[in-house]
């Protein structure tokens, strides 16, 4: 467990010329005559990117490299893949970084290279907050895909799912930084590789020889860059076990992973909510045709039609598997938002306060700024509003506006009031190969041939159970009724007590009992309440004066200021999960589970790396709860990673405690208490 999200800054010297050396390692990170064609030669060339980038039959290649640094193998590897593979395939670059640097630092230090500068620029505007983590950076629509840890190495490939390629051995000199050579960082290497998997590094260090001829590599020394006497190279020649085994880690129930990859013809995603949207434009940006059913006759019309919500990440004040969840998710969406909106249409970036609900909440917030668990970008204290905090990255979301958008995408279309009522599996050879989807009252006449589909994922919210599809999941509605008031209608209340109306201007986001979002379009949106076993669909002015009571303690005014009369609403139900997790990954047969790791009934620390079952091309989104803006953006892409079989943007630790088989697991477990 982590004491602190913080990472240690990279303590540098700048040369005359601009380029930066180590301290801490006292090594450079890059030679500043050659740097570009050092890169190319090291790295490209002695991977053979060319020849097999030309050749590539897969959709997508995957590099993964040691020490990202500033970015500058990263750089070159896209801008060779731009012109050397097919249009329609895609790049995938995987690093660590354990001393990231700014974006301040990126900007100097790739000045030095102005043939790729209109790269780095894109690269430093995607650049994620320096926090320790996996982050997944989106670039050229989605083509170039960079995951990004920042932290130790080996625990950064420890958690890896990922099917690499090729690899990039850089790091400093193993003379200067012999810990990061450590006997488990090649055992990942080799858990990562598959047979032809190739590797590059600038050393010729016997550590590293040693390190990967002991993990199966053959390895070879070759002339070196420039002056350079020697450096490494090999490939993994022998046969490797299956993905879903090499991803297993012991624990085959959470398997991911198929070993041959479904083509993927054409996605069903049924249910156009957040969910829905983000899962679809995750898909559609890696050059997949969408089909995208909702029942209703709108696009957001659950859930996520709420006219403005906001992002609250609650950050917990210890490092879990769930926290590293929602803190990813929550820079994830950040950025995904400003880069769909530019002009504040449907997302502004204005900052959220949280205000502490009684003295023990105050308690624990102190604790969190004095802990310093989260970089000061992330959580600072406010200084707007006494013992609260300030989470300066969050802000509101129009939601239907957005889920609009990422539904606009070219590959993307929707058919509304198309209910799906029926879905069966399509069987060759004993395997799922494919979905027969039946809709209900759809606007066009189907054929079988165009409701088949290779893959369907379900982002039905409350409704999925009733599809009889999946495992019995423990999700629940919970009744939510968002209210809203004319910002002139608010003004006059406060002018009739002795008010100040400025107590209704203001620029952030409040959060305490419930959340208000600064005005827009002359509202007020507040809420919400939360209502468990009650399904009344209709909107209820009790409802409107509990919010109403948020809404005064929120903005410091007494009791009863405003009139429920005022006010305007609308009621919706969240699909929540009991351990506030939603629940995203393949579908799997309960039954199967049951007998196949009966033996966890006996001994609950039992391993296994063999998997039960194959992935059947079904995935569920479902159970996001109070927060569907925060996880549902990463949680797209990580459904995108698994139907593609490209690297996923979650730690394994992370995937497991959002795995729809969880449940079944835990049950398994538990039973040998019985
Ligand atoms: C009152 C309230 C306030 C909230 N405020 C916030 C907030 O401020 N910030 C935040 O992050 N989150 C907030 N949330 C939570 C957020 O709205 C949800 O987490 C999110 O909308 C869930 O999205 P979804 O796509 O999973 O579900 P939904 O938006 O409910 O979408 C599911 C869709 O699936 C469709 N569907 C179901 N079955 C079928 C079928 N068989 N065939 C075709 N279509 C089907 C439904 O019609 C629906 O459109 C709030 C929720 C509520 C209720
Ligand atoms: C030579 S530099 C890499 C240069 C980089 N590839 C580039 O293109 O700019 C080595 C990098 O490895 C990082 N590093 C060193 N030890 C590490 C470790 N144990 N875990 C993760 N990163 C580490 C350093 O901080 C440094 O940024």
């Amino acid at each position: 467990m982590l004491t602190s999200y913080q990472l240690e800054s990279p303590a540098l010297t700048w040369g005359e010329d601009g380029a930066p050396h180590s301290n801490q390692f006292d090594d450079v990170y890059f030679d500043k005559e050659s740097g570009l064609e050092e890169t190319r030669h090291v790295f490209l060339k002695n991977n053979q990117l060319s020849e097999r980038w030309a050749s590539l039959q897969k959709n997508a290649f995957v590099i993964a490299e040691t020490g990202f640094g500033t970015g500058l193998n990263f750089l070159c590897a896209w801008q060779a893949f731009l012109t050397e593979a097919a249009s329609d395939k895609q790049l995938h670059f995987i690093s660590v970084e354990k001393y990231p640097m700014t974006k301040s630092m990126l900007t100097d230090a790739l000045k030095m290279w102005p043939s790729i500068s209109h790269l780095s620029q894109q690269l430093i505007d995607a650049y994620p907050e320096v926090c320790h983590g996996l982050h997944r950076v989106e670039l050229e629509q989605g083509r170039i895909q960079l995951t990004l840890w920042f932290g130790e190495a080996e625990d950064g490939f420890a958690g890896l799912d990922a099917d690499v390629d090729a690899w990039f051995l850089d790091g400093f000199a193993p003379s200067k930084n012999p810990e990061m050579w450590s006997d488990n960082l090649f055992k990942h290497i080799r858990r990562l590789s598959h047979q032809g998997t190739t590797f590059s590094t600038f050393t010729a260090a016997g550590i590293v020889r040693r390190g990967l001829k002991n993990v199966g590599f053959d390895v070879r020394k070759v002339k070196g860059f420039g002056q350079k006497r020697e450096m490494t190279v090999g490939e993994l020649n022998s046969p490797t076990a299956s993905l879903p085994e090499r991803m297993s880690q012991g624990q085959s129930w959470f398997n991911l992973r198929q070993d041959n990859l479904q083509e993927v013809t054409k996605v069903l995603v049924v249910g156009a909510g957040l969910a829905g949207a983000n899962t679809a434009y995750a898909l559609a940006k890696q050059g997949i045709k969408v089909e995208v059913w909702e029942q209703g006759n709108c696009i957001a019309g659950g859930a996520s039609g709420n006219p403005q919500g906001m992002l609250y990440p609650k950050l917990a004040s210890q490092d879990t598997p769930v926290n590293r969840f929602y803190l990813s998710a929550y820079l994830h969406a950040t950025r995904l938002y400003s880069s769909l909106d530019k002009n504040k249409q449907f997302w502004d970036a204005c900052g959220l306060i949280q205000i502490p609900k009684h003295d023990k909440e105050a308690g624990r917030f102190q604790k969190l700024l004095d802990e310093k668990l989260y970089p000061e970008a992330i959580l600072q204290a406010s200084k707007d509003r006494e013992d609260s905090l300030l989470l300066p990255l969050s802000g509101w979301v129009v939601l239907t506006k957005l889920c609009e958008t990422l539904l606009s995408h070219e590959n993307i279309q929707v058919c509304l009031n198309t209910k799906l009522e029926n879905l069966s599996a399509v069987e060759a050879g004993g395997q799922t190969v494919g979905w027969q989807a039946r809709p209900k009252y759809q606007e066009a006449p189907f054929n079988d041939q165009q409701t088949r589909f290779s893959h369907v994922v379900l982002c039905t919210a409350n409704d999925t159970k009733a599809l009889g599809v999946t495992s019995n999941t423990p999700d629940y509605p919970i009744r939510g009724q968002v209210s809203f008031i004319d910002i002139e209608k608010a003004k006059v209340a406060c002018q009739a007590i002795g008010e100040s109306t400025d107590k209704i201007d203001f620029d952030k986001v409040l959060c305490e009992f419930g959340y208000v979002s600064p005005s827009i379009n002359n509202l007020l949106h507040f809420g919400s309440t939360y209502d468990l076993k009650d399904l009344d669909d209709q909107v209820r002015e009790e409802g409107h004066k509990r919010n109403l009571a948020i809404l005064e303690s929120l903005l410091l005014l007494p009791k009863e200021t405003f009139n429920s009369k005022d006010c305007g609403g609308r009621v919706s139900f969240r699909c929540a999960v009991p351990d506030y997790t939603p629940i995203v990954g393949p579908v799997q047969s309960e039954d199967v589970y049951q007998q196949a790791y009966s033996t966890l009934t006996k001994n609950a620390k039992w391993q296994s790396n063999e998997v039960a079952e194959p992935i059947k091309q079904l995935y569920i989104n479902i159970g996001h709860g109070s927060r569907g803006l925060i996880s549902t953006p990463l949680s797209g892409s990580y459904i995108a990673s698994l139907i593609t079989g490209t690297p996923s943007p979650l730690e394994q630790q992370v995937s497991h405690k959002l795995h729809p088989s969880r449940f079944i697991i835990r049950d398994l477990k538990r039973s040998q208490n019985l």
